[in-house]
């Protein structure tokens, strides 16, 4: 088969993006964040960000074509993500996209943000069809078994708030800066795991169905019986919170892995691989207690690097290169779509996140 080269377009949350793959090589990647942009109001202001979206992509995607080398008559297409997210910026990325098209002759095609996340371990790793995957970020957490590059069976997710959405609020209680994961993390170092008893919603419950939005609750009523008995959060409260929080989200998140594992396994125990993607995913504590998980089950466990984990447009370039291979383009009437799960067959699952709808 020639080799596929594309550019593509993400623009769904608060990360303005550009990258140009080839294959299963990524020649350019560029990410326009917009943390600060937002740090003022406590969350993504949608307005906001369709605004900075227009006003970044034409300079991103001349960022990503330069630093790669391809000039746009050397593409082959132009990906960009339809959905799910915030409409504005979805909507921004789709016009800049089809404007592009328009202009340059080139197939367009549209892509599920999720799919470019479900689809990045055969970017990074070449993993084969079928394998297990674990989606987690700040608006979404979902076991996929990835069939094929538009065959998703869900057999598992959060019924309320994505973990990533629990990192950023409890940071926000407790003082931390955002977006809270990291500075989650950073805290937890020095923090005593066992100071708090927090509780694993859902944890006995069957099933592969996850619950944050009570731990986050408790973590609330923590930092309030702290303040009133200290009069405030000292550093080291601060640290035992964060830390018996990430235990929690952890523990969480190794035993829903490993029913869903168990579940994946028995029909499909040729090919023994659990993958993960989504911010969340950066996070060591979680990521060793996957990878123990995964080494009692005698399953691989692949965790693509950190830039190609969270929001990026190579994972949709690349998604865009199997959709192409199968002959899939989109044409202008192509729109934008607020809610798109992966797997249209499972029932939906409740609540909204605070970085856009659910799938
Ligand atoms: O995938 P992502 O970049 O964006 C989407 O939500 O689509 O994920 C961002 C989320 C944020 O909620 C952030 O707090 C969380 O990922 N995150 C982390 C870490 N780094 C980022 N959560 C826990 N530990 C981390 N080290
Ligand atoms: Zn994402």
């Amino acid at each position: 088969m020639t080799a596929l080269i594309l550019l593509g377009i993400e623009s769904s949350c608060d990360d303005t993006a550009a990258a140009i793959v080839r294959d299963n090589t990524v020649l350019s990647s560029v990410v326009y964040g917009q943390t600060s942009l937002h740090a003022d109001f406590g969350g993504v202001v949608p307005e906001i960000a369709a605004r900075a979206h227009a006003e970044k992509l034409d300079h991103c995607i001349e960022e990503a074509l330069a630093a790669s080398g391809i000039g746009l008559s050397e593409l082959d297409g132009i990906a960009v993500t339809a959905g799910p997210g915030l409409i504005g910026g979805v909507l921004s990325g789709l016009m800049c996209a089809k404007g592009l098209a328009a202009a340059t002759g080139l197939p367009l095609i549209g892509v599920n943000h999720l799919a470019g996340h479900a689809l990045t371990p055969r970017l990074t790793d070449q993993v084969p069809y079928p394998y297990l995957m674990l989606l987690v970020s700040g608006g979404h957490c979902q076991f996929l078994i990835v069939r094929g590059f538009d065959d998703f069976a869900r057999i598992g997710g959060t019924i309320d708030d994505a973990p990533g959405e629990a990192f950023d609020k409890t940071a926000r209680i407790l003082g931390l800066s955002q977006p809270g994961g990291p500075a989650i993390e950073a805290a937890a170092k020095s923090g005593d795991t066992k100071r708090f008893k927090l509780p694993r919603p859902l944890l006995n419950q069957d099933g592969c169905d996850m619950s944050f939005s009570g731990l986050k609750t408790a973590m609330l009523r923590a930092r309030d019986a702290v303040v009133a008995e200290y009069g405030g959060l000292r550093p080291q409260d601060q640290s035992d919170l964060a830390a018996g929080f990430q235990a929690a989200v952890s523990d969480i998140l190794a035993e829903k892995s490993r029913r869903a594992l168990l579940l994946y396994l028995a029909e499909n125990p040729q090919q023994p691989t659990l993958a993960v993607a989504g911010g969340v995913a950066a996070n060591q504590t979680i990521r060793q207690a996957l990878l123990q998980v995964c080494a009692k089950l005698e399953t691989e466990f692949l965790a693509p690097p950190l830039a190609l984990c969270t929001d990026n447009a190579a994972m949709i370039a690349y998604a865009g290169i199997e959709h192409l291979q199968h002959g899939l383009t989109s044409d202008m009437t192509l729109s934008a779509r607020p809610r798109w799960p992966l797997d249209q067959s499972a029932a939906p699952m409740l609540g909204s996140g605070k970085k856009g709808a659910k799938a």
